[in-house]
């Protein structure tokens, strides 16, 4: 019989196991991610197992999300030993941290050479309930050689960005390549929408949907006007399938050949960059534009996955020594340079090889180290419900089903309700 873990994959993501189901003593350790990403995971596990003399294997789950979030819950829910180690996402260490070790005991202090705002995320009630392995910022992606032959630099400004994509847009269609997008980001309904959603509330000097405090900003002017100018972009400079792109979606396009920007997060890079890519060496990276308006400031979301150990392992110690392993300076640097993973170590910002491989890390630092998180702090183990409020509304607002004004002030109305009113807990 299938485990339930292995038959709820099928179920929510639709996808086939691509290896036979684990011996009963191997660890079993669940990623996600696109192709690259799972490989890399992939081989850095068979490298433990190797070193070790311990079995363990990989278990695929939902790139999205959403969907792995809702097997996650289900498995722990039961108690269940079918996971040892998980790939969790940077909101979640508080909604999962009851069903999770704390590995502090099993760290000897390592956890002080990462990234402090990393740190901070995944210790819950002074409990380390993961330890961090990468982390993401909203960057914005342009083909340099384009904007080198219409003479036109990198946005500074969303309104620059709009220009500039209709300008080159037209041009390239007039020269021939009818596929030809201005702008692709991240519009499908789900948690990267949210994402990008953050990126234009903070950017237009709109806030965080919900402050540290806990107080729902979600509703303001500047809001209102962000919202009008990112759906005023589908049909025109972002093609009508954007309100389906998820991450690999969007980058399809620009890796094609066929957008001029993209909005993704770093590992994009590594790809546009492999060889035989028909983009290589034609990409610059630089920070997401900010409203031209009075308030606008440059900002990305911040995002990146860790690594835990379920509570209802049976050798957690063991796992605690694989999550240790994965997340080590070795791995990180190895997934830094073949797969553009921005590290959690510090001393891996001085290294020159990552820094060779991946220019826009060192550049881009400040980006990456004070990206905006969402504000999963803030309102606890109702972050889901909030972040779909955002997503479902700002999708309709793209569809062209919500007015934006009208959009803000339901999305006050459903945070206030869902927990505002009470102060989250
Ligand atoms: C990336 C980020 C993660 C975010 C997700 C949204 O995986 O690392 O934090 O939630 O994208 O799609």
């Amino acid at each position: 019989m299938k485990s339930s873990f292995m038959a709820g994959l099928m179920m929510v993501a639709s996808v086939t196991l691509a290896w036979a189901a684990p011996p009963d003593d191997a660890l079993k350790v669940s990623c996600a991610g696109s192709a690259a990403e799972l490989t890399l995971c992939r081989n850095a596990v068979a490298d433990w197992a190797t070193r070790s003399g311990h079995a363990a294997v990989v278990v695929e789950a939902p790139s999205n999300s959403g969907e792995r979030l809702k097997l996650y819950e289900q498995t722990l829910a039961k108690g269940s030993t079918e996971l040892d180690v998980l790939q969790i996402d940077a909101p979640w260490t508080g909604l999962l941290q009851n069903h999770l070790l704390d590995l502090a005991p099993h760290s000897s202090n390592i956890q002080h050479r990462h990234l402090g705002s990393a740190v901070a995320n995944d210790t819950v009630n002074n409990r380390l309930v993961a330890m961090p392995w990468f982390i993401d910022a909203g960057l914005l992606f342009y083909r340099k050689d384009l904007l080198a032959k219409h003479g036109l630099r990198p946005p500074r400004t969303w309104e620059e960005l709009t220009q500039t994509a209709t300008i080159i847009q037209q041009a390239e269609r007039d020269a021939g390549n009818k596929a030809m997008w201005g702008y692709v980001w991240q519009g499908r309904e789900y948690e990267g929408l949210t994402c990008n959603a953050l990126e234009w509330w903070v950017t237009y000097g709109a806030g965080t949907f919900v402050d540290q405090g806990g107080r729902v900003t979600v509703n303001n002017p500047q809001a209102v006007q962000a919202l009008k100018t990112v759906a005023g972009w589908v049909g025109t400079i972002s093609p009508p399938e954007v309100l389906k792109f998820d991450e690999e979606g969007s980058r399809t396009v620009f890796q094609n050949g066929n957008a001029v920007f993209m909005r993704n997060w770093p590992y994009a890079w590594s790809l546009a960059q492999a060889s035989g890519s028909s983009i290589r060496g034609k990409v610059g990276v630089t920070v997401l534009p900010k409203s031209g308006n009075e308030g606008g400031r440059f900002g990305a979301t911040l995002g990146g996955q860790q690594l835990s150990v379920s509570r209802y392992s049976r050798k957690p110690a063991l796992a605690a020594e694989l999550v240790l392993y994965l997340t080590s300076t070795e791995v990180q640097k190895a997934r830094a340079i073949k797969g553009s993973f921005n590290p959690t170590m510090w001393s891996l910002y001085a290294d020159n090889e990552i820094l060779k491989a991946n220019p826009f890390m060192g550049e881009l630092f400040g980006v990456l180290a004070f990206a905006t998180s969402r504000p999963s702090a803030s309102t606890g183990s109702h972050y889901f419900a909030v972040s779909n409020v955002i997503s479902s509304n700002v999708h309709q607002v793209l569809e062209g089903k919500l007015a934006p004004a009208e959009a803000v002030t339901r999305m006050e109305a459903e945070m206030l309700r869902i927990g505002g009113n009470k102060g989250w807990r």
